[in-house]
């Protein structure tokens, strides 16, 4: 009896330690497309939790769902079932959201202050400077950096006035990486950043990447269906078919340039 108390308090206190950190909190996820007649299910049933200031990998095959559960996390969609809960920690109130049950007006402003995106693509506008690039979201930002940290940050120090013609496919992504991360996101969701890229500059991006989480503390969640790549996250995330099949926790964690793919 005393020894099965002693054993409740414990864990009590380690899932109340646990809790402050969570960033972000997901419970019986289901996501189904309705196409026409037919009916897509995305996720069955996800449950996940992410940390403050981790490094996760989301790994799994073409069509395993990775994009539509970070579209959940992002506020870019909505689950059809399940609930996903939002800590934001790295402030001094505690805010709570539920995106699962927010309206459109609620996700908006979530997007907006509270997460960075990067996708494959890296949607600069062709006509505007790397520094200009950044500048477009600084400039409505709530306490962002200025576009010249973010670009020295992600190691373009050297080319705040090029035109993203005038940069290479990994320098693209890296202002796209420096215009996420200008405004001081709680949260950098990254879908697919190195896919469009060969291994030489992905590992560019990566270092990036990690740099950022690893100096500002951003909770940082990367899509992948490259296994190569999981040796540089805290925890690696594994998909298939709509389900997380493993988490994993690495010990140590690979420097990206020592990766292989
Ligand atoms: N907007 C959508 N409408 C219909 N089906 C979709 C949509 N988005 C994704 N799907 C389907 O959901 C499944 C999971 O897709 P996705 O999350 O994009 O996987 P991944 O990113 O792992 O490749 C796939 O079968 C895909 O075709
Ligand atoms: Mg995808």
């Amino acid at each position: 009896m005393q020894s099965t108390q002693t054993q409740i308090s414990e864990n009590n206190q380690l899932s109340q330690s646990i809790e402050k950190e969570v960033v972000f909190e997901l419970e019986g996820i289901t996501k189904i497309y309705q196409m026409g007649e037919v009916q897509v299910h995305a996720l069955r049933g996800v449950d996940l939790k992410l940390y403050e200031g981790e490094l996760s990998v989301l790994l799994g095959p073409s069509g395993s769902g990775k994009s539509t559960l970070l579209n959940i996390l992002g506020g870019l969609d909505t689950p059809t079932k399940g609930s996903v809960i939002y800590h934001k920690v790295l402030d001094d109130k505690d805010e709570i959201i539920d995106l699962s049950a927010a309206s459109e007006h609620q996700l908006t402003e979530y997007r907006r202050f509270n997460v960075g995106f990067v996708f494959q693509f890296y949607n600069l506008i062709p006509s505007l400077t790397a520094r200009e690039n950044v500048a477009v979201v600084t400039e409505i930002a709530k306490a962002p950096m200025t576009p010249e940290q973010a670009l020295e940050l992600v190691g373009l120090g050297e080319r705040f006035d090029h035109f993203p013609a005038q940069l290479s496919g990994g320098e693209q992504q890296r202002v796209a990486i420096a215009r996420a991360i200008a405004k001081n996101p709680d949260v950098l969701l990254c879908d697919e950043p190195t896919g469009a890229l060969d291994s030489k500059t992905g590992i560019k991006v990566l270092e990036a990447l990690q740099r950022v989480n690893q100096e500002l503390g951003t909770t940082t969640a990367v899509i992948t269906h490259n296994a190569g790549i999981a040796q540089m996250a805290n925890r690696v995330i594994s998909l298939s078919d709509g389900q997380i099949t493993d988490i994993h926790t690495n010990k140590t964690l690979i420097s990206p340039k020592d990766l292989s793919w």
